[in-house]
């Protein structure tokens, strides 16, 4: 019979070689904090409860998963693993598996959860755990000469012959409630550290006659945990490239997988090409065929099919068209709608505006506030004066409609359909539609003028 599966996250450490004032697990890996990775895990098992232990900085830890539906237990003083057990033990139903995780070892797969829980039924006692060429530092599996388990031995307590073992204990268990229970209440703390080990349940389960199966990860980067900057950095680039493996099997091709960072979700066509240096935030949905170009970073965006965005471009919470250009050096910013085959070239900015198809804007501008209607040519230089130090005023331009380079438009202003505006004008009032409109002071020219010498 499958029984109910409780999770118990611990996650009360202080994580002081982290050297700030976040609490660990807070800190991210892809941009979610190392315990949302952990619980995210759990939730992938279709978990009854999540129940995480926490400690330093509780409130924080809190607030920031406050939407994941988890139970929370403080344990005050950090007094063993065995001890952190032991104060969530009394939310935790009898009759279900209980899953062990560590909050601040985030890239534990369902896969391997799976496998650890299935090893722990008829009421067996699962561990999970790994051989390691280098096991320092880790509690040691010690088993009889028929290979069966008979006790885990940190390494502050272990004998020479111990300390030579290879398998190590991950800390990741599973086993029912009722007999975790029972033994968390028996534990002691008579050992090198001082602590109430979880591990010393192992000696009970052996005494208690209890079948004692073990599994291992996929990956050893799985059980890995992050106790300082270092191994954070280690453990996003394992996670990054992770993705980008499973992106590249289905189809985006990535011209370095060493470069790409993705923090947040990404779904993509077919025959999408993502070049170095792209960070991808938040909600990014690429259509099929789309190209990025170098050091580009999108946040929060949706590209239509056929689009390409050249190097160096900023673009966040904004909706692109399809077939459009975007780039390089062009920023797009937040509540920004094209349509298709729009065109926004180098040293561009675009905020709150909406742009309908196939107009375009190519060079050195700032357009805000603005709706522009279709195949509208904006020319080099033109700036929407949106802002009078005070408020903000949209700028409102037809369809067909060629601004001249070096044009101000200040807000609020309309140009009608089918208007041209003559290079270098400053338009306060509408401008007609289908006319010519211009402001701009004669040309002069003056005669047999010198220029200046230098007084000597
Ligand atoms: C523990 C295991 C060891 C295993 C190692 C894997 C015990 C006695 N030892 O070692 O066999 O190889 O993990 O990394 O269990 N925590 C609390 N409250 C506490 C103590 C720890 O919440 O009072 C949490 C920590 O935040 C961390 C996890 O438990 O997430 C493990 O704690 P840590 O001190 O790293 O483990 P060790 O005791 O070194
Ligand atoms: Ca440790």
């Amino acid at each position: 019979m499958v029984m109910p599966l409780s999770v118990v996250v611990l996650a009360a450490g202080q994580g002081t070689r982290m050297k700030s004032s976040l609490p660990k697990v807070l800190h991210t890996i892809g941009g979610d904090p190392l315990l949302l990775h952990v619980v995210r895990a759990a939730q992938a098992l279709d978990a009854n409860d999540i129940t995480v232990v926490y400690g330093h900085g509780g409130e924080q830890v809190q607030a920031a998963l406050a939407k994941e539906g988890l139970n929370w237990v403080e344990q005050a003083e950090q007094l063993g693993t065995g001890h952190a057990v032991e104060q969530a033990m009394p939310l935790i139903a009898d009759n279900h598996t209980v899953l062990l995780l560590y909050g601040d070892v985030p890239l534990i797969t369902p896969e391997t959860l799976n496998q650890l829980v299935a090893a722990s039924e008829n009421n067996s006692l699962a561990l999970l755990t790994a051989d390691l060429d280098d096991p320092t530092g880790y509690g040691r599996i010690v088993r009889d000469e028929s290979n069966n388990v008979l006790c885990i031995v940190e390494q502050k307590d272990a004998s020479t012959e111990q300390l030579a073992i290879q398998e190590i204990n991950t800390g990741m268990l599973a086993v029912r409630s009722n007999e975790l229970r029972q033994w968390v209440g028996r534990l002691e703390n008579d050992n090198a550290q001082g602590e109430f080990y979880l591990t010393d349940i192992v000696g009970f389960a052996v005494n208690d006659g209890v079948n004692i199966n073990t599994t291992s990860p996929g990956n050893v980067m799985e059980i890995e945990g992050v106790n300082n900057k270092r191994q954070l950095a280690e453990l996003e680039r394992a996670h990054q490239l992770r993705l980008a493996n499973e992106y590249m099997d289905n189809g985006l091709t990535l011209r370095d997988p060493a470069r790409f960072d993705v923090r947040g979700e990404l779904s993509f066509g077919t025959d999408v090409e993502i070049d170095v240096n792209v960070i991808i935030e938040g909600k990014v949905t690429l259509g099929n065929r789309v190209t990025i170009g170098p050091n580009v970073v999108l946040k929060n965006i949706t590209l239509g099919d056929d689009c390409h965005v050249h190097a160096n471009s900023v673009i966040e919470d904004s909706t692109i068209g399809s077939a459009c250009e975007i780039g390089p050096f062009a920023r797009i910013r937040p509540e920004t709608k094209l349509a298709d085959q729009v065109k926004v070239g180098n040293f561009v900015e675009i905020k709150k505006s909406t742009i309908d198809a196939g107009s375009k804007i190519n060079h050195l501008s700032y357009v805000g506030d603005t709706t522009m209607g279709s195949h509208v040519n904006i020319g080099a230089g033109t700036i929407t004066c949106n802002y009078d130090g005070a408020n903000k005023y949209q700028t409102i331009i037809g369809d067909n409609v060629f601004i001249g380079s070096d044009t101000q438009l200040i807000a609020p202003v309309t140009v009608g359909d089918g208007a041209t505006i003559g290079a270098g004008s400053t338009i306060t009032r509408d401008a007609a539609a289908d006319a010519l409109t211009l402001s701009r002071p004669e040309q002069v020219t003056k005669e047999g003028w010198k220029r200046p010498v230098k007084k000597k």
